[in-house]
């Protein structure tokens, strides 16, 4: 089975809205020549205040996809009420977003989020009908004491608990190895396909065979384009969550260049 690359850019908290449009506008600027069936499945994650500086980009060739869409970078599970500080699904779709990241190692790291908040939100997620970039990977102790594996696969079954397998198989993953994160130190790009291919059979073992085949697994952790045509060339790897280089028009677009021509030249 053929599965759609996914190219997704990270802003974290970064960005002002007037920086979000012009980076936006930069990002529209490049997919207008293509269809969104040439395009990877384009995604950007602002910060929430710059939600309303970005909208979806629907394509007009009359393929019914979208050339960007558009993520939050984290939410509540909770529909609504007294959680000072938080979003729900359904505000974040209001606001126009059709992913949400959930996991990411920073939010982990810093705001204690557990594998239970995280089974919890992808459920939200899915029902409200929004798709789930879920983030998993290891520490460099974790590396280096040989439990990657272990972790990883424990992070994917207690965050897709009780997820039924059509819900599953829509969803994203992302492995993000913690220190490749922002540190310019990109993970071996056989060892990121070994890591993903090893998550494919996880999902497998909760899932079943279609949603293993079907699901998208990224890799992200310092991609950048000069990184990005030999992890995409990899087997199991299905595209990038990006965080630095997808802060400027330029680098984010030549990832997505290089990635349309080698999906194009696949074909
Ligand atoms: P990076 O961030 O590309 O800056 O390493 C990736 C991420 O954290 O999603």
């Amino acid at each position: 089975m053929s599965r759609k690359p996914i190219i997704a850019g990270n802003w974290k908290m970064n960005l002002l809205q007037s920086e979000a449009k012009d980076l936006f506008e930069g990002i529209k600027g490049f997919v207008k020549d293509y269809t969104a069936v040439e395009l990877p499945t384009i995604v950007i994650a602002p910060v929430f205040t710059s939600l309303a500086a970005v909208e979806t980009v629907k394509c007009d060739c009359g393929c019914g996809g979208n050339k960007i869409n558009i993520a939050g970078q984290n939410c509540h599970w909770e529909k609504s009420g007294a959680y000072t500080g938080e979003v729900s699904v359904e505000m974040l779709a209001d606001a126009g977003c059709s992913y949400v990241i959930i996991g990411h190692s920073e939010r982990r790291q810093y705001f204690s989020e557990t594998d239970e908040m995280i089974n919890k939100k992808a459920k939200a997620i899915l029902a409200g009908g929004l798709i789930p970039i879920i983030c998993c990977g290891e520490t460099l102790e974790q590396r280096e004491a040989g439990v990657t594996d272990s972790w990883i696969s424990g992070q994917i079954k207690a965050a897709l608990e009780g997820i039924s397998s059509e819900d599953v198989a829509k969803s994203v993953i992302a492995y993000e190895p913690i220190w490749a994160i922002g540190t310019g130190k990109t993970c071996d790009s056989d060892e990121a396909n070994r890591v993903i291919a090893m998550i494919r059979s996880v999902v497998k073992e909760v899932a079943g065979a279609e949603a293993a085949d079907a699901i998208r697994i990224l890799y992200g952790g310092s991609v950048k384009p000069s990184t990005i045509e030999e992890q995409m060339s990899k087997s199991d790897i299905d595209g990038a969550l990006i965080g630095g280089a997808s802060l400027k028009a330029d680098s984010f677009n030549e990832i997505i260049a290089k990635t349309m021509k080698l999906t194009l030249a696949a074909k």
